[in-house]
């Protein structure tokens, strides 16, 4: 009620200080969404809490921004190709196209070391994502614990004392070194087959044709390049040595020096997947190489339909690590109508949640709530 003016408070304050304090607002637009946090009343409902989420603010909002983008890509991914959509013509079944919405997931390696394996070969064994891009260390911690467990320790052990015990630390994991002993022996006859093949053959060796190779050699169903092998989903690595891979070629190229791995031709492949797509996504954890490699592909198709971006980097030091999404629309990197959102967040803490909240509904069939 607006109070005629002779009854309205008067201020013994300075008007300058009143005006500046007691400043009128404008309206919000009337779709505004309130700030409102989870109701315990409602007891502990898991699903209730992180839906609650995009109205929480700051991160939480991100994530619920960041499940509702991951829901259209699965929305558009749900899409029947057309006839003329299928690609008939193309011979390489890694990069033929399945479905309306291409999914590139990238990862760096401490997410396979971590728990987060688990996810993701949840996402490939299902068939969930189309292409992968992750560092040497993604692929070989993925085949070494197959060989043997990564352990849970502490990030303040001494580097020191772990060195004497033969213990490698990665964050709070801890990895014994045996189990890269045991890699050496698991992996060194398969590079000695790939030699052969090279000379006998000609086979030319990606990043991508050696980790399928592995993932099939494996056989190990716990394993993320196991299923992406049976799924005919690439994995792309264009630094795939450097990681303990690189060591144990390192040490190969002694005994049977020989084998060259062509970087290029996985470039083909993966730009070629993102040229043909009919819409891409992109969900990317970490930064480095793993997020340049897909956006860059990206690129060549004029961006990304849909994006996230999950990583605790900053862009302050200009970065392509730290770089928000729209640092990437300005290279065309992605699409400048997509509504990409980037969660500053450890993977490990909410990526389980964000697969819980748009994959796994839509894999178990709850689809009406995707
Ligand atoms: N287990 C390992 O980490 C491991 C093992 C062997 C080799 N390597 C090698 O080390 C090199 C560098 O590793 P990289 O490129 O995979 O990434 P990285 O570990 O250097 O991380 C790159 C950036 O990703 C972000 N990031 C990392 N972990 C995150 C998390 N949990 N949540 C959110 N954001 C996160 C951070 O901003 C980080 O600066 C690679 O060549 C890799 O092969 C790593």
């Amino acid at each position: 009620m607006d109070l005629p003016k002779s009854e309205k408070p008067k201020y013994l304050a300075p008007d300058v200080a009143v005006s500046a304090v007691l400043a009128p607002s404008q309206e919000l637009p009337a779709e505004t969404p309130t700030v409102c946090g989870y109701d315990w009343e409602n007891g502990t409902d898991y699903n209730k809490i992180l839906e609650s989420y995009e109205r929480s603010g700051f991160q939480a909002t991100s994530f619920g921004k960041a499940v509702t983008e991951i829901n259209k890509m699965l929305k558009c991914r749900s899409v029947p190709l057309s006839d003329e959509n299928r690609d008939p013509y193309e011979e390489d079944v890694f990069i033929k196209k399945t479905t309306n919405c291409t999914i590139f997931l990238g990862y760096t390696s401490n997410m396979i070391s971590s728990g987060l394996r688990d996810t993701i070969r949840f996402l490939v064994k299902n068939k969930l994502v189309d292409c992968i891009v992750t560092t040497a260390g993604g692929v070989e911690e993925d085949f070494i614990k197959c060989l043997a467990p990564t352990y849970i320790g502490d990030f303040n052990l001494s580097g020191k004392v772990l060195r004497t015990r033969g213990i490698n630390r990665i964050g709070n994991l801890l990895v014994p070194n045996d189990n890269y002993c045991l890699f050496e022996e698991w992996v060194t006859p398969l590079l000695n087959e790939m030699v052969d093949e090279q000379i006998q053959e000609g086979t030319i060796w990606t990043p991508s044709r050696i980790i399928a190779r592995l993932g099939e050699r494996i056989n190990n169903e716990s394993s993320v390049c196991y299923w992406a092998w049976k799924n005919n989903i690439p994995i792309f690595s264009p630094a795939l040595t450097d990681g303990s891979l690189g060591d144990m070629m390192y040490f190969h190229s002694y005994n049977k020096p020989g084998l060259v791995i062509d970087i290029l031709g996985d470039l083909r492949r993966l730009n070629t997947m993102a040229v043909k797509a009919n819409n891409t996504g992109v969900i990317i954890l970490g930064g480095g190489v793993i997020k340049h490699h897909i956006c860059n592909a990206n690129l060549m198709r004029n961006g990304a339909d849909f994006a996230v971006y999950v990583n605790t980097a900053s862009e302050f030091d200009g970065s392509d690590s730290g770089a928000r999404p729209d640092e990437a629309v300005s290279w065309g990197k992605i699409k400048s109508n997509a509504t990409p959102i980037k969660l500053y967040a450890d993977a490990t803490l909410v990526f389980p949640l964000l697969v819980a909240q748009t994959f796994a509904k839509y894999h178990f069939g709850n689809k009406k709530n995707v």
